[in-house]
């Protein structure tokens, strides 16, 4: 079984994949972490980020990037250091958006986000799963919530509980930026599939997220096989 949810930066979609994957024992693919690997190798081999739009196939393999599976998920590495904790760095959120843009980047990824999923039930968040990668996933969610409530959430991961006015207000208009770039691109934009189940997190508690998310999950496997077509 495919499920995959999609939504904007902050909607809670990796926490909430990670947590529905454990509960349910199916596999976590976290895409926008790859993107992340991938801006992180570019920054470190120290390539502007205005010729990464010339980075071809043979480029992409030489930034020596990888991803294993490990504890339901997947661990990142570059140049086979583990570097899963630093692609979360202020540095790689400030670039990744340029990197995702690039379609020989998201063409050179598709193909290992669909490997990733072969012979196992998996859980896939990011911006496109439902449209591009898994267009024929058995369910497709649509995670949202208000811009403050994102900006809120990614303060808190940074220990950052009762943000001042103005750090919020940075805050939100750094994801407001990123949502732009990631639904105004060519390829790939961020877009709600037709298909989708839209849930909107802004009052909903973590707990209730995953549990409306198992629920639908559960849902879809009482009315038996038959893939969604797009
Ligand atoms: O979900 P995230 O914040 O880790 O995503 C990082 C970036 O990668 C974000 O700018 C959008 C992009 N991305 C994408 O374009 N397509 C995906 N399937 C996943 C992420």
């Amino acid at each position: 079984m495919i499920v995959a949810i999609d939504g904007p930066a902050g909607s809670g979609k990796s926490s909430t994949a990670r947590a529905v994957a454990r509960r349910l024992g199916f596999h976590h693919l976290d895409s926008g972490a790859f993107y992340r690997t991938l801006t992180l190798a570019a920054l470190r081999a120290g390539i502007p980020a205005e010729s990464w739009p010339r980075l071809g196939p043979d480029d992409l393999e030489g930034l020596a990037v990888s991803a294993r599976p490990a504890d339901r998920g997947y661990r990142f590495f570059v140049a086979g250091e583990d570097v899963t904790e630093e692609i979360r760095a202020p540095e790689v959120n400030a670039h990744v958006s340029r990197m995702a843009r690039i379609r020989a980047v998201r063409q050179w990824l598709l193909a290992q986000l669909r490997r990733a999923a072969e012979g196992q039930d998996l859980v896939a968040d990011g911006r496109d799963m439902g449209t591009v990668v898994f267009p024929h996933a058995d369910l497709k969610i649509f995670l949202t919530a208000s811009p403050e409530t994102r900006a809120r959430r990614r303060l808190a991961e940074r220990d950052i509980t009762d943000p001042d006015p103005d750090t919020l207000r940075a805050e939100t208009e750094r994801l407001l930026e990123r949502d732009r770039i990631d639904s105004e691109r060519e390829v790939a934009p961020l877009r709600r599939a037709d298909n989708a189940v839209l849930i909107d997190t802004t009052g909903l508690g973590f707990a209730e997220q995953v549990d409306r998310v198992v629920q639908l999950i559960e849902a879809r496997r009482r009315s038996g096989p038959g893939r969604l077509g797009d």
